[in-house]
């Protein structure tokens, strides 16, 4: 939520922050900014809409070797170029971009109104730019101006500042993701690695509570109490530089024809095919740890919500341990009962969500475990973890996740068959859903050889009121899945239920024509699927069916999307591609903004 970029080095600074806020625009892109500095004069350009809209107020060219940028998510105050950042200080003295929200900010603002100082902006985080000119008033330094105020704050915030008469900028972050780029000669500011892969490898990652002093040449780490900690530099991993859009006309189109490769990334090393196994060596589990697990807890939001319920399918049917996929942002606010022998898997993509933060946090807090299920190395959560496997997605740059779905989907298998060949899991179904895994990404690409009737399926579902999508079994979070593609992309009304639900209400809702998406892969369920599809008929409803090549239940949907056959248990990989081109397809002809859709972005930062 919110991207946050600043340079400080020999080069000119804006090209590089327009640069930086293109790559960090999935973040946030209500409205953006940026503020330039060259010693003598401090200028700042900002207006609403998209990184591609800077241009209408930016130079051509300036020679400032420093700056901030910034690209907003509006959390208080509309959007508008008052509430756009960097903020200013009264008196223009200090420059500042935030991302995270300060709760707080009213009794701030009250100190500032008794001080004579006016707000111009209705946002929580102008205050702390007039906060921090104040302190440099009072004779503080920039460093201890800046501590000074978030000694007050209470909140969130990842955040730059840059001075008039100063030349160092000051970072600080508490739980929102700042990260720093050493260059030679240069540094850089970004609150995720994607800008800086293109500048350097040599990172740090700022911890919640530490302050960052930045020169062209260097940077000091303290806490915010004052004592000074080391800056350790991690060297990012090479993916990060692959985020280019290249031929693809979108992202999203980009990253799920990516999928057969990010599978095969995922599964890489990971498959004990003899021993019927998959073993993730970041999941540093003995066997007695295993029997002795009560029960397995998987956390997410959106599609990493719907990634936890199919793994909790998963663990339950091979493991046979007890297992249940909660909403993150519900989690900590429904005083959970926190077993310290049981296990917490915390699945995220981009390891940002503030949802899933809170509730590592809560189980951290009643002393039990958890383990990160994340695409992004070194994030916030894979770090507060400390444990737990890396999905290896790559880069997912479309606020629509797609190829982080099935590698949590893949990771997930291979963690239940981990726990399952510890007692329930026999060796021979073992090896056979390891067999399926190791071809999924081969049949993915032999789906994409034939989509099947995808456009046809888009004409009915672009002129519907609403869309019902429906599954049973594993497929009821596939259906959640291709319910929340098309709602956030296309802006269709979806309602997604397991198939058998249908007939407690939401069947009210079918009249002649409507469209309704049904997954019947050919596993244990698929004859009561069956049932609901012809329910859905008789009230005169189309079916868009994704079912498995070569079935006879083809001839039950209006338009029958074929994916190639699979182990019963890893359907999910193959069935959610077909929803995930459908809801692309319907948003492109419906002329949505494909990666960036309204008041959405890609990492949910604010609780
Ligand atoms: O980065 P995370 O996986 O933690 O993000 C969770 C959700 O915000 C995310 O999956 C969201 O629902 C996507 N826009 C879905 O496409």
């Amino acid at each position: 939520m919110c991207g946050i970029f600043a340079y400080h080095g020999q080069q000119q600074a804006l090209p590089l922050l327009v640069e930086g806020l293109r790559r960090l625009e999935y973040r946030g892109y209500d409205s953006t900014g940026v503020a330039l500095a060259n010693g003598n004069e401090v200028v700042r350009f900002r207006t609403v809409g998209k990184v591609g809209n800077l241009h209408t107020v930016l130079p051509s060219d300036h020679p400032a070797t420093k700056g901030i940028a910034h690209t907003r998510w509006a959390t208080h105050g509309g959007v508008t170029e008052a509430n756009t950042h960097p903020h200013a200080s009264f008196d223009g003295e200090v420059q500042l971009v935030h991302n995270g929200i300060i709760e707080n900010f009213r009794q701030l603002k009250a100190q500032l109104s008794a001080a004579g100082i006016t707000c111009t902006s209705e946002t929580d985080s102008e205050v702390l730019a007039h906060h921090v000119a104040l302190g440099l008033k009072e004779g503080r330094s920039p460093e201890e101006a800046v501590a000074a105020v978030l000694n007050k704050a209470r909140g969130t915030w990842g955040l730059c500042v840059m001075f008039n008469a100063h030349d160092a900028l000051v970072c600080a972050r508490h739980g929102s993701p700042l990260i720093i780029g050493k260059g030679d000669g240069e540094m850089f500011v970004s609150s995720d690695p994607h800008p800086l892969a293109s500048h350097t490898n040599r990172v740090i990652y700022l911890e919640d509570g530490d302050l960052a002093t930045i020169t062209s040449d260097g940077v000091r780490v303290s806490r915010l109490g004052g004592q000074e900690v080391e800056a350790n530099v991690t060297v990012l991993d090479n993916d990060w530089g692959e985020s280019e859009l290249g031929d693809s006309p979108h992202f999203m189109h980009k990253e799920i024809h990516e999928q057969p490769d990010a599978l095969r990334h995922c599964i890489a090393g990971r498959v004990e095919r003899t021993l019927g196994k998959g073993h993730l060596g970041g999941m540093k589990l003995t066997h007695e740890t295993i029997v002795q697990t009560p029960h397995v807890k998987l956390l997410g939001c959106g599609t990493s919500f719907h990634a936890a319920e199919i793994g909790q399918m998963l663990i339950e049917n091979m493991a046979r341990i007890p297992s249940v996929a909660h909403i993150s942002s519900e989690y900590r606010s429904n005083e959970p009962v926190i077993n310290p022998k049981a296990l917490h898997l915390a699945i995220s993509q981009s390891g940002e969500t503030a949802d899933t933060i809170a509730a590592i946090k809560e189980i951290h807090l009643k002393g039990g475990q958890a383990f990160g299920v994340v695409n992004v190395v070194g994030s916030t959560i894979a770090r507060l973890c400390g444990q737990g496997v890396y999905i290896h997605s790559g880069p997912e740059q479309s606020v629509a996740s797609t190829k982080a779905f099935t590698n949590m989907v893949a990771a997930l298998t291979i963690f239940a068959t981990q726990l399952g060949r510890t007692g329930n899991l026999s060796r021979n179904e073992g090896r056979a859903i390891m067999e399926g895994l190791q071809q999924a990404p081969h049949l993915m690409e032999a789906y994409f050889d034939n989509p099947g009737p995808i456009d046809e399926a888009v004409d009915l579902l672009c002129n519907a009121k609403s869309v019902l999508f429906l599954g049973r079994g594993l497929s009821a979070p596939v259906a959640k899945e291709g319910a929340l593609k098309l709602m956030e992309i296309a802006y269709i009304p979806c309602l997604a239920y397991p198939a058998g639900e249908m007939k407690h209400g939401p069947i009210a809702l079918l009249e002649e024509g409507s469209p309704v998406v049904v997954i019947a892969p050919n596993d244990h369920v698929k004859a009561k699927t069956l049932s609901a599809i012809h329910e859905c008929r008789a009230r005169g409803a189309r079916i868009i069916l994704i079912h498995e090549k070569g079935d006879v239940i083809a001839e039950e949907g209006d338009v029958s999307i074929a994916v190639p056959a699979i182990h019963p248990l890893l359907t999910p990989l193959l069935t959610v591609v077909p929803l995930q081109l459908m809801a692309y397809r319907a948003a492109v002809k419906l002329g949505r903004d494909v990666d960036r859709p309204r008041n959405l972005a890609k990492s949910v930062t604010v609780e």
